[in-house]
């Protein structure tokens, strides 16, 4: 997929004070270019740009005007940054498209609001690209997602009902206006965790639909993709939500999630479909994946879809420490992973996601 979530920097090689650059590193990450590399790419890369030139220099505002009057920069929020804010920069921001400008240098804590508030309108933009129908199932299944973990993690029951019923809802708003512009919300949530479930659970149900399975099937699948990393309400935060690689040691207590979201889910009187996608989502046909080393005919359809969701979720999405990967990229790995994963459903499965970036794409344009 092409969405990413970076904070594109434009300059114009100018002597700036640029000390905001490493506060929006703590929250986003950032590239820095200058206005001549500023093109419809950048714009489809970017959760928010940031313009920091002479607007006083007419070749800058030439250049700048040219880019700026590309279709792809509709989608994206324009901040510029004055360096005096004059009459005159005020004027050429607004006509260059600013969504909002400020003076800078500013307080920390107003760089930092003002940023995120234009963030935060775009995310709500990626809503309302939404129907009513996906807009229900979205707020009522992400509020689901946040009570189960929450619930997991404190050893109380989870409410199977609700998540089936928002399931339920996922199916019918997938089946009536398709998997695009719900996958764009969903890849706005700021918690990974929800974010990745919500993720899996969507290519589940889409997956299911393009086989063509009956609806308690279609249920069952996009109720496992929800509940497939439950085991990870019980793995230390620091260790979920660490901002870097994680260690060998922490790798070990990262894996056991899969197993603990089989007890958590056995422990709640759960059906066993859904307790082996959730238990052996990371299992793989050579016997080296975990946590029981099942191999070939021992690992069922169901857990290879899941492990094939997750994987491509997993690749597709962007963490503080590695980049989005396209979904051709994240297909190619897939396919070449002969021995974990099983090959002819990597392509059925490849038809289900192709479609839809293409559609994501038209939705950018
Ligand atoms: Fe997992
Ligand atoms: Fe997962």
């Amino acid at each position: 997929m092409h969405r990413n979530r970076i904070v594109t920097i434009v300059h114009d090689n100018n002597k700036h004070n640029r000390s905001y650059i490493d506060l929006i590193k703590c929250h986003h990450d950032v590239e820095l270019i200058d206005v001549k590399s500023l093109c419809a790419e950048k714009f489809k890369k970017s959760l928010l740009l940031i313009i920091q030139v002479d607007l006083t220099n007419p070749v800058i505002l030439r250049a700048l005007k040219d880019k700026m009057s590309t279709p792809e920069r509709e989608n994206v929020p324009v901040l510029f940054l004055l360096n005096e804010f004059s009459r005159r920069e005020v004027v050429q921001a607004n006509i260059l498209g600013a969504t909002d400008y400020i003076a800078y240098p500013c307080p920390d804590s107003n760089f930092i609001e003002i940023m995120e508030d234009l963030i935060n309108r775009a995310v709500e933009t990626s809503w309302s690209k939404l129907s009513k129908t996906q807009e229900a199932a979205l707020k009522v299944s992400l509020k689901v997602v946040e009570d189960t973990f929450s619930n997991a993690a404190s050893g109380l029951e989870i409410a199977q009902d609700d998540v089936k019923n928002s399931c339920d809802m996922i199916i019918e708003a997938t089946s009536k206006d398709g998997l695009t512009d719900w996958m764009n919300a969903i890849r706005q949530h700021h918690n990974y965790t929800y974010r990745h479930s919500m993720m899996v659970c969507g290519y589940l149900t889409s997956f299911g639909m393009m086989l063509g399975l009956k609806n308690s099937d279609l249920q069952l699948m996009t109720v496992g993709g929800m509940m497939h990393d439950i085991g990870k309400s019980v793995t230390p935060l620091e260790i979920l939500n660490k901002p870097a690689e994680l260690t060998p040691e922490e790798w070990v207590i990262m894996r056991q999630h899969a197993a603990e979201s089989g007890h958590i889910l056995k422990r709640d009187d759960w059906d066993d479909m859904t307790i082996d996608m959730a238990s052996h989502h990371h299992e793989r046909l050579d016997g080296t994946g975990y946590p029981d080393g099942l191999k070939g005919a021992e690992i069922s359809d169901l857990a290879r879809m899941t492990a094939i969701a997750d994987m491509f979720s997993g690749l597709v999405d962007k963490r503080s420490y590695k980049p989005s990967m396209s979904t051709e990229q994240a297909i190619s790995i897939m396919l070449d992973s002969e021995g974990h994963l099983d090959i002819p459903l990597v392509k059925a499965f490849q038809a289900v996601v192709l479609s839809d970036d293409e559609k994501i794409f038209a939705f950018q344009k």
